[in-house]
């Protein structure tokens, strides 16, 4: 299994490019198959998702092009199967965007249940709700749901929980549905809108994504379309904390401030300077962090997927923080972890108290899941000595080329996968 191995200490400085949002790829490449025309989709990060995600898409008969590292054409005209295979949904749970895209499109659809995760058992009954409202009938069968309809009438559904999955599962199952349909308690996520955009470039009708109520006009076609996936604001809050938790000078580029506000207010409450620009955020931490309260929201609040990332960083501040994770049941997992490198962890259900301290000592961790893994390599830059994380497969589904992006801000990081290396490694660095 490959590993990082970090030797910390080392301030980052200097810019760094982020990608395009996984979480709205994701989505959008399901949206693809709606049309039988070709759908050109670039900025696309290059990460393990979006390629499994691109293998179940060809696997149901789509066309699927790689332009280039981030540029990807589809033509959907080729679906003939309705079916997404377990393999795919176990490695992404996401693959149940092709849920919405072909029920929306062909009024049937087949796709593995997704198993919880290690953040949360993450059900779907909204999702299944929402199907349900606009008249398809949904089975769960063998392990797999079995979605079918005559046809897709507009409804007026109230979530009972707001929901990113099936915000824009809904909303795409319902855009080539008869009738208009009225979404209510929506999640207003970038990536929600950023989903409704495109539909919208392929000739939906949708009105309202960001606010609390979306209204989706049916529509019997949708047509090519050519689109940009906006930026990875998580990517960039995870190298914004960064900078932050090894008191150094890092601009985030290619970014859409407005989509960091929350995490922006947090950094400077926490002390850092931040600057922003048109497509730029600069922050700069010169001296210890101070503690600070945070609770994880729905957009716009404080994103649970950076919850773990400002939780390494309170480790190390001046006071007693508390964080409180309102939106999944199991996202403390890395304070264990971070409590090996000598963290002042509390966990009391949902909220975890994190009294900071001077130093945290090099050690050998594992990364639980995606947002984790990728907080407790922060951990590792912020420390004297040397870390190793072990299962990055995780950080690898997410963050496109992890380790050379804080390689160029100054991180003396390698990914290892032998004991060999990893003594290699420290003869290197001393
Ligand atoms: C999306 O997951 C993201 N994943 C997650 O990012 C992110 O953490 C989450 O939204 C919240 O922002 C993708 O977009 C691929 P939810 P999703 O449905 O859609 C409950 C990452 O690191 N719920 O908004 O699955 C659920 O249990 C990943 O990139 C139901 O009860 O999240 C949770 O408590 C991790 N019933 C809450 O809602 C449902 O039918 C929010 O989940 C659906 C969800």
């Amino acid at each position: 299994m490959e590993q990082y191995i970090i030797k910390g200490g080392n301030p980052l400085v200097g810019e760094v490019e982020i990608g395009g949002a996984k979480n709205a790829a994701l989505a959008i490449l399901s949206a693809a198959i709606m049309t039988d025309e070709t759908v050109l989709i670039d900025n696309l990060p290059d990460v393990n998702d979006i390629n499994v995600l691109l293998e179940a898409i060809s696997g149901i008969g789509a066309s699927v092009q790689r332009v280039d590292r981030h540029t990807v054409r589809i033509n959907g005209s080729g679906v003939g199967s309705m079916s997404i295979e377990y393999e795919y949904i176990k490695k992404i749970r996401a693959s149940y965007y092709l849920l919405g895209a072909l029920l929306g499109k062909y009024h049937k659809a087949e796709v593995a249940l997704p198993g919880g995760c290690n953040i949360g058992s993450r059900p779907i009954d909204q999702h299944l709700k929402g199907f349900r409202a606009l008249g398809a009938d949904v089975e769960i069968e063998h392990g797999k749901i079995v979605a079918e309809a005559e046809k897709l009438r507009g409804t007026h559904l109230y979530f009972d929980v707001v929901s990113v999955g099936a915000t824009i599962n809904v909303m795409m199952a319902a855009a080539m549905a008869e009738g208009t349909t009225i979404l209510e308690n929506v999640a207003k996520e970038p990536h929600v809108v950023d989903v409704a955009n495109f539909l919208n470039s392929m000739g939906a009708n949708i009105k309202g994504a960001g606010t609390d109520v979306i209204k989706i006009r049916g529509v019997e076609k949708l047509h090519k379309s050519e689109y940009s996936i906006i930026p990875d604001q998580i990517e960039a809050g995870t190298f914004m904390f960064a900078a932050a938790a090894t008191k150094g000078d890092v601009t985030v580029l290619n970014v859409i401030p407005k989509h960091l506000e929350a995490t922006i207010a947090k950094l400077q409450e926490i002390g850092c300077e931040v600057e922003e620009f048109d497509d730029a955020v600069r922050v700069v931490a010169k001296r210890r962090l101070k503690s600070t309260h945070v609770k994880t929201l729905p957009y716009p609040g404080y994103p649970t997927d950076m919850q773990p990332q400002i939780g390494v960083t309170l480790a190390l501040a001046q006071g007693t923080s508390i964080i409180t994770e309102s939106i999944f049941e199991n996202r403390f997992k890395y304070l264990d972890e971070l409590a090996r490198m000598g963290a002042n962890v509390k966990i009391e259900g949902n909220s975890a108290t994190i009294q900071g301290v001077e130093k945290l000592s090099g050690a050998r961790v594992s990364a639980p899941d995606l947002r984790a893994g990728a907080a407790l390599c922060i951990a590792g830059l912020a420390t004297d000595g040397i870390t190793i994380v072990d299962d990055i497969v995780y950080i690898q589904r997410g963050y496109e080329r992890f380790e050379e992006k804080l390689r160029s801000l100054g991180a003396v990081i390698e990914r290892v996968s032998s004991e060999k290396e990893i003594q290699k490694f420290k003869l290197k660095v001393g």
